[in-house]
């Protein structure tokens, strides 16, 4: 884990060597400093892209603009499991190390993306996992793949797209290869199953389509992270993908209010919020290049003015920061055969008007708590002590909580056994006292002891008769 200090030392000297070896050097000293990479870093958020490793092998400018802009960077297909597990006992790490050595090298996090999806399964998936060994292929892989890239992968999308009302599940779960062999379970075993392979990383669930006032999705997605948290699984930020179309720009206004809600929603839950994998398909806008760039830069400033002014909001990701290598060209192509301008960035590596209205919103949003580099410094807990009471027998437990969180309060005995249990509640950031009786206590020593979903704290309680 990085200090505050030491990361942006790390990202300095990490970026000073990888200028040194490009030969774009003269053309981009100015771009190095004032990257979205450093105005995110200014505010404690970041500020990245997803990117394919081959690209970053192959094409200098790209990896020059890469280092220029991000802070993050996910594996756009790297990660997933078609391209990690060729066979059922095997995994080929060689493009995800790619990746993840390069974002080391370059005081870079890295975001993984995904550890159970329904799609980008490996063609063996359908034939060989059933129910009987889904949950241990699970595991295995979680126990594989975050346990190779401990204290490497800053964030994980754990679990990527559960949510679809339309499969008419129970809990509107996707009826997916998971939740067909596993119900609702698989959601739990892949977060712990995460937890346990490496504790320091932030733990995600990814989804899509949350903006448009679709509260059949929303309320879905609530209840989901209500429930999980209720049976204390480790998670710690919601993924929003926010793959938006310049066609819903009216659509996006009207609802801005019930989106800005989800977002307070999901906030009150002590959840941190990162914007994972933002592009915004174009095709509903003209041919002309302007018209097209400012039409987009409308819907990022649009779309900041409502994500950028949530604190819980920690982080913002492209899904893919040039144009030059947007995914939309095939999956949404424009019917004029223009490509779509959906990125910060041109296909030249150009700053383009999206890319301003990122730096404003870098400019003038408000700085986030601190920079989080990893769970243990994400500690909501700040300080804890206990004032006994001399004239009774009891004793006042004092904490001050950064953020929303719900925690568990305990008393252990000197042997670690818990013997009485104090409270189990969501706390309101602030100051919190709760008062323990230790009548019944025996004279000896104890903790008290405040767990959450991440960490725990304790302090020592002496009882004297
Ligand atoms: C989803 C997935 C990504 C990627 C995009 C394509 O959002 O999470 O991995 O496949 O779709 O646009």
């Amino acid at each position: 884990m990085l200090s505050r200090r030491s990361f942006l030392h790390h990202i300095a000297a990490g970026a000073a060597a990888s200028f040194v070896a490009t030969p774009m050097l003269d053309q981009t000293l100015h771009a190095q400093t004032n990257g979205l990479r450093y105005l995110a870093t200014a505010k404690n958020m970041f500020f990245g892209a997803a990117t394919t490793e081959d690209r970053l092998r192959t094409d200098l400018s790209y990896r020059q603009a890469v280092l220029n802009e991000c802070g993050i960077l996910t594996a756009e297909y790297e990660m997933k499991w078609d391209r990690l597990r060729p066979t059922a006992s095997t995994y080929n790490f060689v493009d995800s190390d790619y990746i993840v050595n390069f974002a080391r090298q370059n005081g870079m996090l890295v975001h993984g993306h995904t550890l159970c999806w329904h799609r980008a399964l490996p063609s063996w998936f359908s034939g060989t996992v059933n129910r009987n060994n889904a949950e241990q292929f699970l595991r295995d892989h979680i126990k594989a793949v975050v346990g190779r890239y401990k204290g490497q992968v800053y964030s994980w999308d754990v679990v990527n797209e559960v949510i679809q009302p339309s499969d008419n599940t129970p809990n509107k779960l996707r009826n997916s290869p998971w939740y067909q062999f596993l119900g609702e379970n698989y959601i739990e075993i892949a977060f712990r199953a995460a937890a346990e392979a490496d504790s320091a990383a932030l733990l995600v669930y990814n989804e899509y389509d949350v903006e448009f006032d679709d509260t059949a999705r929303t309320d879905a997605i609530l209840s989901l992270l209500k429930r999980l948290q209720a049976k204390r699984v480790p998670i710690h930020a919601l993924g929003i993908q926010a793959h938006i179309r310049s066609a819903d720009a009216q659509k996006f206004s009207a609802t801005m209010s019930t989106f800005r809600k989800f977002l307070n929603d999901v906030a009150a839950l002590g959840l941190k919020i990162i914007i994972t994998e933002f592009d915004c398909d174009d095709r509903s806008l003209p041919s002309n290049t302007q018209q097209r760039d400012e039409g987009v830069a409308k819907m990022y400033g649009d779309y900041c003015s409502v994500v950028m002014n949530n604190p819980a909001v920690i982080g913002f990701i492209t899904w893919g920061i040039s144009d030059k290598y947007t995914n939309l060209n095939t999956t949404a192509a424009r019917t004029d055969r223009q490509p779509q301008r959906p990125l910060p960035l041109d296909s030249a590596m150009q700053r383009k008007s999206a890319w301003y209205a990122l730096e404003w919103w870098f400019l003038n949003t408000s700085t986030r708590p601190r920079l989080i580099t990893g769970l243990a410094e994400y500690s909501p807990l700040k300080t804890l002590e206990c004032a006994p009471n001399p004239a009774s027998s009891q004793t006042v437990l004092r904490f001050q909580v950064e953020r929303a969180v719900h925690l568990r309060l305990s008393l252990v005995d000197a042997i670690g056994r818990e013997i009485a249990e104090l409270g189990d509640e969501l706390f309101a950031e602030g100051e919190h006292q709760r008062m323990v009786d230790l009548a019944n206590v025996a004279q000896g020593v104890y903790w008290c002891v405040l767990h959450s979903a991440t960490d725990r704290s304790t302090v020592q309680i002496a009882v004297q008769r």
